[in-house]
């Protein structure tokens, strides 16, 4: 195996020379460091796991496509010159809008809410209120749980509630993206959020981000520098507030979950029998169900589903009456058959053995929190 250094190091170089080239209209040079670069980038992703390989596979293959756009002529030059940027996450960030999705469209979860109001709605809606109070403010919060549990959406429910401006990103994509350039790219992140009225940085796939640290030097780096700029940010502005999201908490470095930082951990678990029947119910809402239809029973077929997992059974269900409202031109209504068929076929996405893992980890945090108590 190539040293991860070694080719990290070579890869800058060869886009650092590559910006050059191109900078000074050297297009043929540009074309070929370019190259070399997405070669390097390429080793890279090889070495790599999971999404962060998928996300470097997928940058090598956007740098080879600009190597493939350098082109000698002098006619080229000024179409390049509006094409050849690879990284437009700065437009990106400033297109950030509010979400529209509500607190009232998340199912269940109600103690999740309610702390989620404490630390991160009510010091925004209310400020004097938590000044009168000396309430504490800032730093970020840490949404973990299995798969479509909603933590996503909750972050946009969150955003939509204080009307603030959502920018996302993926840890994933901002690993890939580091060596070299993404530390000029979450500096823009965080000064553009900055300059809103309110703005919350929603970031996906935090394990991938800020994994523990002593294993792979460049990863040190990077979390020593991204949790350097969180600090110089968030804290000053109240109004500028971090999300966080995982599947694997356990591959958090500490130092990102210290106090002040992402301090504070949600569980986010699979939805119980109320929210279920409310996604049930929701996803069902004005479609033409039998007179019997029985929601009830699907809750309790459904234990281990998550909210992502529901909306494909309830999707899926529909299928067959609609072929059939299809054919026959009228109006076939969806019954417990339906669900029962797809049921039998489609199994919930968690495991027993993934679920057993977060409520595991779920244990030492709250144990953690009963000690500091
Ligand atoms: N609590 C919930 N209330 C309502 N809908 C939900 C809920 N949980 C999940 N869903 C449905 O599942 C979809 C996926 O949820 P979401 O993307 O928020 O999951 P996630 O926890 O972020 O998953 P991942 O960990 O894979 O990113 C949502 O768009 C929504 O339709
Ligand atoms: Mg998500």
């Amino acid at each position: 195996m190539e040293d991860l250094e070694l080719l990290n190091n070579t890869f800058e170089l060869y886009m650092k020379k590559g910006k050059e080239a191109k900078e000074k209209g050297k297009y043929a040079l540009a074309k070929r460091n370019f190259l070399l670069a997405g070669e390097t980038m390429m080793k890279i992703a090889k070495i790599s796991q999971g999404k962060l390989k998928e996300a470097r596979l997928d940058r090598a293959r956007r740098i080879v496509e600009l190597s493939e756009r350098m082109e000698t002529s002098t006619q080229e030059k000024k179409k390049n010159e509006g094409q050849c940027e690879e990284d437009d996450d700065v437009k990106k960030w400033q297109q950030a809008e509010i979400p529209n999705i509500h607190f009232d469209d998340v199912a269940g979860l109600d103690d999740v809410k309610k702390a989620i109001k404490i630390r991160m709605i009510n010091p925004v809606l209310y400020p004097d209120k938590y000044k009168l109070y000396n309430k504490k403010t800032g730093g970020g919060v840490l949404l973990y749980g299995p798969p479509g549990t909603g933590k996503t959406m909750i972050a946009k429910a969150i955003a939509c509630e204080v009307g603030a401006k959502f920018y996302a990103v993926k840890g994933s994509d901002i690993v890939s993206k580091w060596v070299g350039e993404s530390e000029k790219n979450i500096n823009s992140l965080f000064a553009e959020a900055n300059k809103q009225d309110r703005a919350i940085i929603f970031i996906d796939e935090m394990d991938s981000l800020l994994g523990k640290r002593g294993v792979d030097t460049h990863n040190d780096k990077r979390v020593n520098e991204f949790l350097q700029q969180m600090d110089g940010f968030a804290g000053r502005n109240p109004n500028l507030l971090l999300l966080g999201a995982t599947n694997r908490p356990w591959d958090i470095d500490s130092a990102a979950t210290r106090s002040g930082r992402f301090s504070q951990k949600i569980y986010i678990p699979l939805p119980d029998a109320k929210a279920r029947k409310f996604m049930i119910e929701k996803n069902m809402k004005n479609v033409p169900v039998a007179k019997d239809f029985d929601v009830d029973k699907i809750v309790d077929a459904t234990e281990m589903y998550s909210g992502a997992d529901l909306d494909e059974l309830c999707d899926r269900a529909k299928d067959e009456p609609l072929l059939k409202a299809i054919e026959t031109d009228k109006i076939v209504e969806v019954t417990n058959k339906d669900f029962d068929n797809v049921l039998k076929v489609f199994p919930p996405s968690v495991t027993l053995k993934e679920l057993k893992q977060f409520e595991d980890y779920n244990k030492d945090v709250e144990s953690l929190l009963k000690k500091k108590k």
